[in-house]
């Protein structure tokens, strides 16, 4: 049967411009296959600028008009083109940007929150709406009327889950909803997600922090250069990694101090200059002969989804 949500072999690029008139292509994400269903959490962690957005903004259709895509996206089964992005976007899949400059700093926040709806009856249905869910989230009635400068950032990213659930979406898809937010209102967005999760939504959780993603998801798929590299259970992350299959992914958790570790630049070469072969060949202390010059193809070994030749096994 289909996934909610089922994303096959998208790749996004981008040309650039190089010395000049010499035009080259950026390569953002390759091949990126991934899926996700009700009552789950999907956790996609990658570093900073390794197209995390972007897989959003293509599942979303609001993709910049430079970008070249390729592959596809399916909805319960059904390829996903322009016009039903456009449908479901807002409605059955809803979007939590990662930036609460995403506020119209220019509208209250209710009338924000519920959009423009033309019909009084309906925009009153909707304020109630709105209220009952705002109050869920211990977002007072003055908030109503607040502009989003008078927010503190836990009550302005408290506007934008709430925002996410006025139309009843069986898709969620956050895009670094903790960052900037102490340790108490992670605690409770966290908290949030789960329980959305648990009342039956799919969610695909965009984050660079590892911890977010083990204390939230049920699985997490790892991007390194633009590639999934893994996709393990969340329950994987345990002990000293033993259960993790990916070289990259086994050292990430392996190097992970107790508190605050986060992905970082510099673990990896840039976007430019992908090498040919394992895009982690250059790095990877198991290669073997064909890591230098065959890309690994994504591949099911234990449960795990991974894309690797010579992948860890318990004792290694
Ligand atoms: N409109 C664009 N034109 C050219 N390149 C772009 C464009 N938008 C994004 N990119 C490139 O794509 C890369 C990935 O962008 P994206 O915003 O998806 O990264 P990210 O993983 O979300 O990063 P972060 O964790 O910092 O939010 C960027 O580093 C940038 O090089
Ligand atoms: S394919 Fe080869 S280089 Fe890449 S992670 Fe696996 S063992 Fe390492
Ligand atoms: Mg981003």
């Amino acid at each position: 049967m289909s996934k909610l949500l089922e994303v096959e072999k998208l790749s996004i690029s981008f040309s650039q411009y190089f010395k000049g008139l010499e035009q080259r292509e950026l390569k953002v994400l390759s091949d990126l296959t991934m899926d996700v269903d009700d009552h789950e959490i999907l956790a996609v962690l990658g570093s900073s600028g390794s197209g995390k957005s972007l897989l959003a903004h293509a599942i979303l259709g609001i993709l910049p008009t430079n970008a070249k895509v390729s592959g596809s996206i399916r909805y319960k089964g059904k390829e996903m083109d322009d016009e039903l992005k456009q449908e479901l976007r807002g409605d059955k899949i809803s979007f939590i940007p990662q930036s609460v400059n995403n506020l119209n700093p220019l509208m209250k926040v209710k009338d924000q929150a519920i959009g423009y709806i033309e019909d009084e009856d309906e925009r009153k249905k909707m304020y109630e709406k709105q209220r009952k869910i705002f109050n869920q989230y211990d977002l007072s009635e003055e908030v109503d009327d607040m502009y989003p400068f008078q927010l503190s950032g836990g009550m302005a990213r408290k506007v934008l889950i709430s925002t996410a659930l006025l139309n009843d979406p069986e898709i969620i898809i956050a895009d670094e909803p903790t960052p900037g937010l102490d340790e108490k209102a992670v605690e409770e967005t966290i908290n949030n997600l789960i329980e959305l999760k648990e009342q039956g939504i799919g969610m695909i959780l965009i984050t660079h922090d590892i911890h977010t993603a083990i204390e939230t998801s049920d699985r997490i798929a790892i991007l390194y250069l633009g590639y999934v590299i893994e996709i393990t259970d969340t329950k994987n992350f345990t002990g000293d990694g033993e259960k993790l299959l990916h070289p990259y992914t086994r050292s990430l958790y392996r190097a992970l101090p107790e508190t605050d570790f986060e992905l970082t630049e510099g673990h990896q070469p840039s976007y430019l200059h992908i090498p040919k072969g394992c895009p982690y060949h250059e790095n990877c202390p198991h290669q073997v002969r064909e890591c230098h010059y065959e890309l690994p193809e994504l591949r099911e070994v234990n449960g795990t989804i991974i894309r690797c030749f010579n992948p860890l096994v318990d004792g290694d």
